[in-house]
């Protein structure tokens, strides 16, 4: 096994001129969400919350962002950011199709349930369709494993899960439109 490392260092960061975080955004932070904490850093997921909630993800310019109202280093919030799963540091789908992939699910069939998603998707593990209307990730446990195999397509969770089910779960959540 070797390491991989990524150029972090050397990234470029695309600006563009209005702040992600907004006056109101700062203002509700500095005001109502920073008193509760001794810390600047306790503030540190609410904001990125407050983030995600509003843009779908966190883009770098916003983590720097946050950094600066924050004082505290943007790598701490970059480093955040990639600990937490649920944070999203690139676009994602109208649609989020996320299968879990821990070892109850493994045991009973994740792979064709992951399998019938790339065929049902025409995409990968990680990737986002064309059109932008789903992405597909893997999960650790969704706390559900004894109904394994499960998955959530938005915030619906589906358990014992069968391969032919997954196109028709696709479907209806396309069907109901824009999460
Ligand atoms: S292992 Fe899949 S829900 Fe727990």
């Amino acid at each position: 096994m070797a390491w991989i490392t990524k150029d972090s260092a050397g990234a470029r960061i695309e600006h563009r001129d209005e702040p992600y975080l907004t006056p109101e955004m700062a203002d509700r932070l500095r005001n109502e969400i920073l008193p509760r904490y001794e810390t600047t850093m306790g503030a540190l997921l609410p904001a990125l919350h407050e983030i995600q909630h509003t843009y779908g993800w966190i883009p770098l310019q916003a983590m720097q962002e946050i950094a600066a109202l924050l004082e505290i280093e943007p790598s701490h919030v970059i480093d955040t950011v990639s600990f937490y799963e649920e944070y999203w540091s690139h676009p994602k789908g109208e649609h989020v199709v996320a299968v879990c992939r821990s070892i109850a699910c493994e045991f009973c069939g994740q792979c064709e349930i992951t399998q019938a998603c790339k065929d049902r998707l025409g995409i990968d593990v990680g990737e986002t369709t064309d059109d932008g209307k789903f992405t597909l990730i893997e999960l650790e446990c969704l706390g559900s494993c004894g109904t394994a195999p499960a998955a959530l397509i938005d915030e619906t969770l589906h358990e014992n899960l069968r391969p032919e089910q997954v196109a028709g779960l696709i479907d209806e959540a396309e069907r109901k439109g824009r999460h």
